[in-house]
């Protein structure tokens, strides 16, 4: 009788242990998802305004240099394009014969690298909230400035075809609003103008960091701005590297720049919220 008794007890001091522990469970849940809401909150009021500048910096994208327009693969190409040597991008699949010569050769003639990015960048949900903004830098120190409504034609050939009407004219389209404008600029003359917080540049050669380490600390910047090689072999000159805060690898091998590109805006939106607040709407 006593031993029953003494197992009622204990079975009901159980029941209001567990009744408790589910109280304060509650309780803790509801104050995880106050923390919760005031961290969306805080997502997207304070971060929601912070603009991501995108640099593809010393981009393998240039006319034939003058040097090698009397090579015959140019003159040849030149003809048969009816269009002069100064007026065509150098690209490594038509000018291979010709970029023997050319100093820093692997660094050039490769304007798929630009057109890829571009894709890939201003297809992005960062994009298009105008929440990105992207330069085009070039080995020969010119910047693209690239309006986020910009529409790039997805076929190569009418990419190239664009590139060398901005060579020529300086903008694209030729009348009413520039959405592409081509300036003769430095790396360094560019970053004063945008004056950032704090930059970081996407190299192999750089410290290890998860590419979520590197968007968390961009996302609580004022002015953030992130620099990718446009190159397809080598490293950034030290002129580039002494403009940046911090040098990152991301991944043990070498990645193309559009997937290092996809990889940082991705990771970026995740950031500030964004995937959230779009599939709220
Ligand atoms: C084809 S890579 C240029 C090659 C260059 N040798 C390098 O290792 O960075 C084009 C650009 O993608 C970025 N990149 C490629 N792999 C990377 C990695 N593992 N970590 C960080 N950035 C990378 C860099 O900005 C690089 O300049």
């Amino acid at each position: 009788m006593v031993w029953a008794l003494a197992l009622i007890l204990s079975l009901t001091s159980m029941v209001e242990e567990s009744s408790e522990s589910e109280k304060s469970y509650y309780k803790r849940e509801k104050w995880c998802n106050k923390l919760f809401i005031e961290d969306r909150f805080f997502s997207y009021t304070l971060k929601e305004l912070r603009l991501l500048t995108l640099i593809l910096a010393e981009s393998a994208l240039e006319t034939i240099p003058k040097n090698l327009w009397r090579h015959p693969a140019v003159k040849r190409y030149s003809k048969k394009h009816r269009k002069p040597p100064q007026l065509i991008v150098l690209d490594r699949s038509y000018h291979h014969a010709a970029m023997r010569t050319l100093s820093e050769s692997d660094k050039r003639g490769r304007p798929d690298i630009v057109h890829f990015v571009l894709l890939e960048a201003l297809g992005s949900p960062l994009n298009k909230e105008r929440l990105l903004q992207v330069y085009v830098h070039t080995l020969n120190n010119h910047v693209i400035s690239v309006k986020p409504e910009t529409r790039l034609p997805r076929n190569y050939s009418r990419f190239v075809g664009l590139m060398e009407q901005l060579f020529k004219l300086g903008r694209a389209p030729p009348n009413g609003k520039a959405l592409l404008k081509l300036e003769s600029k430095t790396l360094s003359q560019l970053l004063s103008e945008i004056n950032p917080t704090y930059v970081v540049g996407f190299s192999t050669a750089g410290a290890p960091y998860t590419i979520e380490e590197v968007t968390s600390r961009l996302s609580n910047e004022e002015k953030p701005v992130v620099i990718i090689g446009g190159f397809p072999h080598g490293h950034f000159s030290a002129v580039t590297l002494q403009l940046v805060d911090k040098l990152v690898h991301i991944d043990s091998e070498m990645l193309e720049a559009s997937t290092v590109t996809s990889r940082v805006i991705y990771e970026y939106e995740c950031a500030i919220s964004l995937p959230m607040k779009r599939l709220k709407r």
